[in-house]
């Protein structure tokens, strides 16, 4: 057995080993389906932590990966470049908002977002600095919003919102202005922007969000209108705005990317999680010209000082390379717009039910928050209930704390979707 061995040497993410279940060996995955070892049959509502796209070992992804497998499998990327990071670049930046020029390649989602952080730094940083190198003006604050989720490396963590997850690594965070998480109308979040821009906004070098839905803070979602007018506040007032599509590009929000939506873009924005299809890890973040341009120098000082082992991996670039060629489909577009339909039709059905206290989607984003005496939160003890509820009808949803919420990879089928509703209405009418 596969989970002995595992007990045995193996240590999992966000797992307490002690008192968690043993892992569900997985063996195989076709569309959206996980296979188990004992051959068991697993529906993937979530597309295995928001990375799958097309479905699992998609035959045309896994062709082009081989395919490059035999060609070049890694290159050093300091000093040398290879056809797949270009095209990949060139086809980002064809799709990506036109003020953007340039690709910068790492690893994951946590990794683009600290490339992200290091670059708005020094962006400001050379631009400030004289010829000894030494900087005058100090642009060391960052405003992000409340409950958000950037990933779990030092930076990234700092920008997050401070709870469980970071609490042993606060000493070492650096301080960052929490603005409210924009609701309604969100006024009260741009009166409060508007106060710390007034007061900070010589030491402000950069503002980051999740655009329009902060994925684990509960799939919460925000009007496009509060955040263009907090971009275009930082644009008048010389502060650079990240958007972290990591979780919202490709497809997930019903357009490309989340700041599609938006008319004021973004300087920097990052792109992991489903940019392969699922298939292998990489990091991107692209920035405007404007951003590029400050580290464009005969100053050595002025270099971006970054980078990883694994940058612009070739097997990774062919697999963002053929998930993009699955985006030139209409098929894959009539997909999303299946999903987002049905997921809209769900959520009028249920929201007046028992038990649901709110539902919302956005694209082919789905959640439905229940009704608790205790705090809607990731800890939440409802958690484990509807956790292990799903698994035993063989349905993947891992639930944020009360909010269960759906995100399909978009080989999911109509059926398979109302397969998913169902179960979810026999938990309601179960539990309330
Ligand atoms: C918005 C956002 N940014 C960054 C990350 C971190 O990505 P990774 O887990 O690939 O490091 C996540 C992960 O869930 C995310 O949702």
């Amino acid at each position: 057995m596969l989970t002995e061995k595992d007990k045995k040497y193996v240590w999992h993410p966000y797992t307490q080993e002690k008192t968690a279940p043993a892992p569900i060996p997985i063996v195989s995955g076709k569309g959206s389906f996980l296979f188990s070892e004992s051959g068991e049959k697993y529906l993937d509502a979530i597309s295995s932590w928001w990375v799958n796209i097309h479905g699992h070992s998609h035959p045309y992804i896994s062709k082009k990966i081989s395919e490059q497998s035999k060609k070049l499998e890694q290159v050093i990327f300091a000093g040398f470049t290879h056809p797949k990071a270009i095209e990949l670049a060139e086809r980002l930046i064809k799709i990506l908002p036109s003020n953007h020029e340039k690709i910068f390649y790492s690893d994951d989602g946590s990794t683009s977002v600290e490339v992200a952080l290091k670059m708005s730094f020094q962006y400001w940083a050379n631009l400030h600095s004289n010829s000894t190198g030494s900087a005058k003006k100090k642009k060391v604050k960052v405003l992000a919003l409340e409950g958000a989720y950037h990933g779990d490396t030092f930076g990234a963590m700092s920008v997050s919102e401070r709870g469980i997850f970071t609490r042993p690594f606060v000493p070492f965070l650096f301080k960052v202005i929490h603005v409210p998480f924009p609701v309604k109308n969100g006024k009260e979040a741009i009166r409060f922007f508007k106060l710390q821009i007034n007061k900070f906004k010589e030491q402000i070098s950069s503002f980051i969000f999740e655009p329009l839905v902060q994925g684990a803070a509960g799939m919460r979602m925000y009007d496009k209108e509060v955040l263009n007018e907090m971009i275009y506040l930082c644009k008048k007032n010389n502060i650079l705005t990240i958007a972290d599509e990591v979780m919202t590009g490709f497809g997930r929000t019903g357009k490309m990317f989340a700041t599609d939506y938006l008319s004021e873009k973004p300087d920097v924005i990052c792109l992991s999680k489903g940019i392969t299809g699922g298939f292998l890890p990489l990091g991107v973040t692209s920035c405007t010209g404007k951003v590029y341009e400050a580290f464009y120098s005969n100053e050595k000082s002025k270099t971006f000082f970054h980078g990883h082992s694994y940058t612009a991996n070739p097997l990774a670039c062919a697999a963002a390379c053929a998930s993009l060629d699955l985006f030139e489909k209409k098929e894959t577009w009539k997909k999303i717009g299946m999903i987002e339909k049905m997921h809209k039709a769900f959520a009028d059905e249920i929201k007046s039910l028992p038990g649901v206290s709110k539902t919302r989607t956005l694209g082919t984003i789905f959640a439905l928050e229940l009704k608790t005496e205790n705090e809607t939160a990731y800890f939440n003890p409802m958690r484990n209930v509807i956790y292990n509820y799903f698994i035993s009808q063989k349905i993947i949803l891992r639930p944020l704390g009360n909010i269960i919420y759906i995100l399909p990879p978009f080989s999911i089928s109509e059926n398979e979707l109302k397969k998913i509703y169902s179960v979810i209405k026999k938990f309601l009418s179960m539990r309330f």
